[in-house]
C-alpha cells in the first residue's frame, strides 16, 4: 500500500522537487501553495504524513498545525523551517509538530525524516544510551518504577527523551504486551482532546453518529504517555483526577463510567508548580501526578554522553541509508561536546544524520554539521578577558575580525564584551563609524 504525504509550502519550486523525490520513491503525494487546499483535501483522504513550511503568507505553520490536529491528533507532521532558527523548531515541537527539517535539506533528508515519521507510530522503543551519571541515575529510576503501577512525571528540555523515557518504561514494565498510547495536550483542542481521551456516546454531539471509544480504553491495562501536561484544560484536569483516582471514565453523552486500569506517564516542559500557584493547574491533580518525578537533563549538562550518543546515531544512520563506514575526525567530536544543544538529543540526532548524509568523505568534518557558532557553550568560557583585549587591539577594534580569530561567533564575542563595560565602547563605535560611510 501507498503511503500519502501532504506537502505544503508556498515555494513553487519547493514543492516541486520535494514531490518528485517522494514520487520518486513510491509516495502518493498532494502537494500544494494553498493551506485551504491542503485542509481540504486532509479532511477528504486518508493521509499518512503532512510536511508543510513554517512561515506562510497566507497562514502561519502553527495556526495550519492546529487545523490538522482538529482533525488528526496524532497524524506525523513535520516542519520545514528556516536554517538556523532553531528556537522556532524547538518551540514547534512544544505544539505537537512530530518533526522539523531545516533549510536547506537535500532529497536524502527529505526521505529520511519521512520514513523516520511514517515509521513512528509503530515504533517500539530505541536504545538508551548515557553513562553520566545523571542518566545513570535516571535509568536506575526507570528500571525501579517500571515494576510498579505508580505515575511518573517526566520533566525537562525538549529533546531531552522524555519518550523515550517513557516508552521503556511501559516496555519493562509488566504491561508491555498491551497498548503503549500517546496524546499530546498542546497540540490538540479542547473539545477534540476531551473526546479523544474519554470518548463518546452516539449523539453526544452533532456529528458523534457512533460510539467513539476513547483512547484511555484503548490504553486499559497498557501505559498511556500524556504529553506536555501542564496545558491540559480544566475540564480534563478534573477527569484525570477521576480516572487516576476511581480507575474509572465517562464517556462524552454517558452516565455510566467504565473501568479502565492504565498507568500513567505524564511530561512536561512548563513548570508546574508555576502553574498551580497561578490557578491554572489544579493542585490536586499535581500532587497525584507528581509521585514520582523524573527530570532528564539537558543534553549541556551531561556532555560526556555526547561521543557515545553521537557515535550511536552515525552507526545507526550509517547502516540505515547504506552510507558506507563513517568516522568523526577529532576536531568534529571537540566541536559536537563544546556545542550548547538547545534541542538536545534531537538537534544531536537530526545534526549526525544530516551530516553523515552531507558528507562524501570517510571522516566527517566540523563543517559538515552545519552548527550555529555563537551557540557554542564554552566559546568563551575559557578565553580570558585578557586575550580577547590582546586580540581586538591586533584587528583594531573589529569584532567580527576578532571572532574569526577567537573561533566563536560574533553574537557570542559581542554578549562577552557587553559584560566587560571598558572595552565595549571602542569596538561599537568603531562599528557605528564603519557603516555609516
Ligand atoms: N539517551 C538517549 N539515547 C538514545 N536516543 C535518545 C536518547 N534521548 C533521546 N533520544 C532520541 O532523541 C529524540 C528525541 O527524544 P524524545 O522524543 O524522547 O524527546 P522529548 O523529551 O519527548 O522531546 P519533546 O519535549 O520535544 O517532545 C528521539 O529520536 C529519541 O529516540
Ligand atoms: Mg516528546
Amino acid at each position: 500500500m501507498k503511503h500519502r504525504i501532504v506537502v505544503l509550502d508556498d515555494e513553487e519550486s519547493l514543492i516541486k522537487w520535494v514531490s518528485y523525490a517522494l514520487e520518486q520513491k513510491g509516495y502518493d503525494v498532494f502537494a500544494t501553495t494553498e493551506p485551504d487546499e491542503a485542509l481540504a483535501y486532509l479532511k477528504n483522504e486518508k493521509v499518512d504524513c503532512v510536511i508543510s513550511d513554517m512561515r506562510m503568507p497566507q497562514i502561519n505553520g502553527f495556526e495550519f498545525l492546529k487545523s490538522v490536529r482538529t482533525m488528526y491528533p496524532v497524524l506525523p507532521v513535520i516542519f520545514i523551517t528556516a536554517y538556523g532558527s532553531m528556537e522556532s523548531a524547538i518551540a514547534a515541537m512544544r505544539d505537537g509538530v512530530s518533526d522539523y527539517i531545516l533549510k536547506p535539506f537535500g532529497t536524502e533528508e527529505l526521505l529520511l525524516r519521512v520514513r523516520a515519521n511514517i515509521g513512528k507510530v509503530k515504533k517500539q522503543t530505541g536504545q538508551i544510551i548515557g553513562t553520566s551519571r545523571p542518566m545513570k541515575s535516571v535509568l536506575a529510576l526507570v528500571d525501579k518504577v517500571a515494576q510498579t503501577d505508580t505515575t511518573v512525571l517526566l520533566l525537562g528540555e525538549s529533546g531531552t527523551g522524555k519518550e523515550l523515557i517513557a516508552r521503556q518504561i511501559h516496555h519493562s514494565s509488566n504491561r508491555a504486551q498491551h497498548n503503549f498510547v500517546t496524546i499530546s495536550c498542546a497540540a490538540v483542542p479542547e473539545t477534540l482532546l476531551e473526546s479523544e481521551l474519554f470518548g463518546y456516546k452516539r449523539g453526544a454531539f452533532t456529528g458523534a453518529t457512533t460510539d467513539k471509544q476513547g483512547l484511555f480504553k484503548v490504553a486499559d491495562r497498557g501505559t498511556f504517555f500524556l504529553d506536555e501536561i501542564g496545558d491540559a484544560p480544566m475540564t480534563i484536569q478534573m477527569k484525570l483526577l477521576r480516572l487516576l483516582e476511581e480507575k474509572e471514565i465517562v464517556p462524552l453523552g454517558s452516565t455510566r463510567p467504565l473501568h479502565v486500569d492504565v498507568r500513567l506517564i505524564a511530561a512536561t516542559n512548563k513548570d508546574l508548580t508555576n502553574e498551580v500557584s497561578a490557578g491554572r493547574f489544579r493542585e490536586d491533580l499535581y500532587y497525584r501526578l507528581n509521585v514520582i518525578p523524573l527530570l532528564l537533563p539537558p543534553l549541556r549538562k551531561r556532555s560526556e554522553d555526547i561521543p557515545a550518543l553521537a557515535h550511536h546515531f552515525l552507526k545507526a544512520i550509517c547502516a540505515h541509508e547504506r552510507l558506507g563506514e563513517k568516522k568523526f575526525s577529532k576536531n568534529t567530536l571537540e566541536k559536537l561536546k563544546t556545542y550548547r544543544w538547545p534541542g538536545n538529543v534531537r538537534e544531536l540526532k537530526h545534526t549526525v544524520e544530516r551530516a553523515a548524509i552531507l558528507s562524501s568523505s570517510y571522516y566527517i568534518k566540523p563543517e559538515h554539521l552545519g552548527l550555529e557558532p555563537e551557540i557554542l557553550s564554552h566559546g568563551l568560557g575559557h578565553i580570558q578577558d585578557q586575550e580577547i583585549k590582546r586580540v581586538l587591539k591586533e584587528c583594531g577594534g573589529n569584532v567580527t575580525r576578532a571572532a574569526e580569530i577567537l573561533g566563536v561567533g560574533r553574537a557570542t564575542l559581542y554578549r562577552k564584551l557587553k559584560k566587560q563595560k571598558p572595552i565595549k565602547k571602542k569596538p561599537n563605535t568603531k562599528r557605528k563609524q564603519k557603516r555609516s560611510k
